[in-house]
């Protein structure tokens, strides 16, 4: 695991977009893993301002992202698909056929989770997975105590995820208990791993990921067992490094 310590926020989120936009450059047509939330937003921002200066193009790239929320229709404001779009995917070049996201509203969610893990195995796996990290340590929705041999699944959130996630609606009763989300040896098998995590709020999780024990208590220390991941962190979010 090699560990990226920034100044600012910005600097980390540059780098970030950088290592993606570098991978795109280098193999057009590479899969990418993508990750949702507040942290990446800024990597979107940046990678489609790369886009617009005609510094990279995105018409042969695959993606697959980690999770989406169970029972939202993919036009729903707060899915996964929507936020995609917004950020991403409706800036750029991307093809909407090579651009998958788990269908929250299946008919069954569960096959559903089996189909999207064979669709990422069909495409010859993931070059490079985006990744952020909550506050308990999750990556993608699997929670603590999550099987490090977990595959794309149904997973139910924690109640502090949750909690984290209802500012993005009007009630707290209003967020997705449940997701489909990628396995934590799904992530594993990715060829190269590039996590993002800033802010003060982090810097908990950052230290168990980076210095904890291997547990399932912190879903995240999972990454200290593949030999090509890359952490960026800001040095709010490194504060508790040793
Ligand atoms: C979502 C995902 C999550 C987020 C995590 C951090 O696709 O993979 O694991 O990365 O919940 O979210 P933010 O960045 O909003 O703190």
């Amino acid at each position: 695991m090699k560990v990226l310590i920034f100044d600012t926020v910005t600097s980390a989120v540059e780098a970030v977009a950088d290592r993606l936009a570098g991978k795109v450059a280098g193999k057009p047509d590479c899969v990418l893993g993508l990750a949702t939330g507040g942290t990446v937003e800024p990597v979107y921002e940046a990678l489609v301002a790369r886009y617009e200066a005609g510094r990279v193009r995105f018409d042969q790239t695959h993606t697959f992202n980690l999770d989406e929320y169970v029972g939202l229709e993919p036009t729903h404001p707060m899915s996964y698909h929507s936020y995609m779009a917004r950020h991403l995917f409706d800036r750029t070049d991307f093809r909407a056929c090579n651009t998958h996201i788990p269908h929250g509203n299946a008919a069954d969610p569960a096959a559903e989770a089996d189909h999207y893990e064979r669709l990422i195995k069909g495409r010859g796996g993931i070059d490079l997975q985006l990744l952020g990290v909550g506050e308990n340590g999750h990556i993608g929705f699997n929670e603590p105590t999550s099987s490090l041999s977990s595959v794309t699944r149904l997973k139910t959130l924690a109640p502090e995820t949750v909690r984290a996630n209802s500012r993005y609606f009007e009630h707290q009763s209003d967020v997705p208990q449940v997701s489909i989300t990628m396995g934590i040896a799904t992530i594993l098998q990715a060829d190269e791993i590039a996590l993002l995590a800033t802010g003060s709020n982090k810097a908990k999780a950052v230290r168990d990921l980076i210095e904890g024990p291997l547990s399932a208590m912190c879903p995240a220390s999972a990454l200290q067992l593949h030999q090509k991941t890359e952490v960026y962190i800001d040095a709010e979010a490194a504060a508790e490094l040793s």
